[in-house]
């Protein structure tokens, strides 16, 4: 069938979710970690505590998708918006993220994961610049999880950057208008390479996207939970996973025809 490409129907099979031991994994998960300011004024604490225990929740999400065989884990870590937030938070952040890097990054190569950045990386200061590079040079060729951090990115800043790549191809002969399909525009997305996610989870009980992946997410599963990102755990996880193996992915064609190809 000529849409047979589109139906990512792979079977996982897992010991260490409960129930159904057999479930239709997502190649790509990605995940808005939202609720460590919400989680740290709870307990009256600083926001910044709330996202030093933020991080301890990302190192055991990634621990779990090693395990459960997960190809991709795209992590939103800082918008192009959250620049606006006060001084003192946005610093605070940039020292946890060398931080995490500094610490990290023997245990995640290690664990054969290849990491990468998106997002507008020339906006970090100098220090986590040199860190991110020296990260993804030390684990370019490891073939486990392929973790994907999304740092100072914005979905529309990402499409609007593609499109003016494109229009400078254009200009200089290199491209036809008429040659501008999806296909094509998708190259010139810091995602290139990275097969859209198949499964989105937000936590902190927001039910939106907040300018994460815009192109992406076309068709993504959509996931939401109340969990403050701080107490995101395995059973949290195994939960949207259950969710995404539930539902019936169609990409606009009928419920008939996807049962026709996976059968
Ligand atoms: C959103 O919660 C969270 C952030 C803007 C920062 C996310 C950062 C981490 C989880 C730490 C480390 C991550 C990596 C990948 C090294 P919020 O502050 O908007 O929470 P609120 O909505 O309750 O205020």
């Amino acid at each position: 069938m000529r849409y047979k490409h589109l139906i990512k129907c792979d079977l996982a099979v897992s010991n260490t979710l409960s129930k159904p031991s057999k479930i239709n994994f997502p190649k790509h998960v990605a995940i808005i970690m939202d609720g460590n300011g919400r989680w740290a004024r709870d307990k009256n604490k600083p926001r910044y505590s709330g996202h030093q225990v933020g991080l301890k929740a990302v190192r055991e999400t990634v621990e779990i998708a090693v395990k459960y065989g997960i190809e991709n884990l795209t992590l939103f870590a800082f918008s192009s918006e959250n620049w606006a937030r006060p001084e003192e938070e946005v610093n605070s952040l940039m020292k946890l993220f060398i931080e995490a890097l500094r610490k990290e990054i023997k245990e995640l190569h290690l664990s054969n994961v290849n990491l990468r950045f998106i997002g507008n990386i020339n906006a970090l200061n100098s220090i986590l610049r040199k860190k991110i590079t020296e990260a993804e040079q030390c684990t370019k060729n490891n073939t486990g999880l392929k973790l994907t951090i999304a740092m100072a990115y914005g979905g529309r800043w990402d499409i609007i950057e593609a499109t003016k790549s494109l229009i400078r191809k254009v200009q200089e002969g290199e491209l036809q208008i008429n040659d501008i399909n999806d296909k094509i525009f998708s190259v010139e997305l810091q995602t290139f390479g990275i097969p859209c996610p198949d499964l989105l989870i937000r936590t902190g009980g927001e039910r939106r996207i907040s300018n994460f992946l815009l192109w992406d997410l076309a068709y993504s599963e959509l996931w939401f939970t109340d969990t403050l990102w701080p107490e995101f755990n395995q059973s949290i996880l195994d939960e949207a996973l259950m969710y995404f193996a539930s539902k019936q992915r169609r990409f606009g064609y009928t419920g008939e025809q996807v049962k026709a190809t996976i059968c």
